[in-house]
């Protein structure tokens, strides 16, 4: 159990203020495209989800998908299964995925290539964070919030081993917190 609050990594007014930036942008961008199914992935995104789309001024609908990662011991073999899907056809529907954080970029791929497979009229990309070093596959992302370094990242939806999800800050987990 964590004993002492995480570093600021980034600030609560700093988030607010991206994100209102950011819904600015997407519903300039999809203007004129009808309704937006914006698809949260549990459970990370759903704090930075309840913002975004509080925020956008054009039609949107709420759904959510859950995956997890294979392990082999501790070390993750980059395999990913879907474990909840969402309730409704998304064949002709414009698409965006709201992740909480790309690290090797196998969880955004593996949803990229599984909604595409659905026929949608596009799929788009948009996370909260990303760790642009530790790519292994090449995943685009559309709309990013922020870039951060190595660090184990917490707070605004992401955990440490289901701890500090919901800060209102993005912060570090010191490695004696651990
Ligand atoms: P991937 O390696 O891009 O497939 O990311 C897999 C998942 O690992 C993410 O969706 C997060 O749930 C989790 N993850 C990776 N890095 C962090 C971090 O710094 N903080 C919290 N969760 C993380
Ligand atoms: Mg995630």
């Amino acid at each position: 159990m964590p004993t002492s609050q995480p570093e600021v990594l980034i600030s609560a007014e700093e988030i607010q203020a991206r994100v209102v930036e950011l819904a600015a942008q997407i519903s300039s961008d999809y203007a004129d495209h009808g309704e937006l199914i914006l698809i949260g992935v549990l459970k990370g995104a759903f704090i930075f989800l309840a913002d975004l789309s509080r925020n956008l001024t054009i039609p949107r609908q709420i759904e959510f998908i859950a995956v997890s990662s294979y392990e082999h011991g501790s070390i993750r073999s980059g395999a990913v299964r879907l474990v909840l899907d969402v309730r409704e056809s998304i064949e002709g529907r414009h698409v965006l995925i709201v992740e909480d954080i790309v690290d090797t970029g196998h969880t955004l791929h593996y949803l990229i290539n599984m909604l595409k497979s659905r026929n949608p009229a596009s799929v788009r990309t948009c996370t909260l964070v990303r760790k642009e070093h530790s790519a292994e596959v090449d995943v685009s992302v559309d709309y990013l919030v922020f870039n951060v370094g190595y660090e184990w990242s917490v707070g605004y939806g992401l955990d440490f081993a289901e701890h500090d999800r919901t800060l209102t800050y993005i912060g570090i987990v010191q490695p004696d917190d651990q």
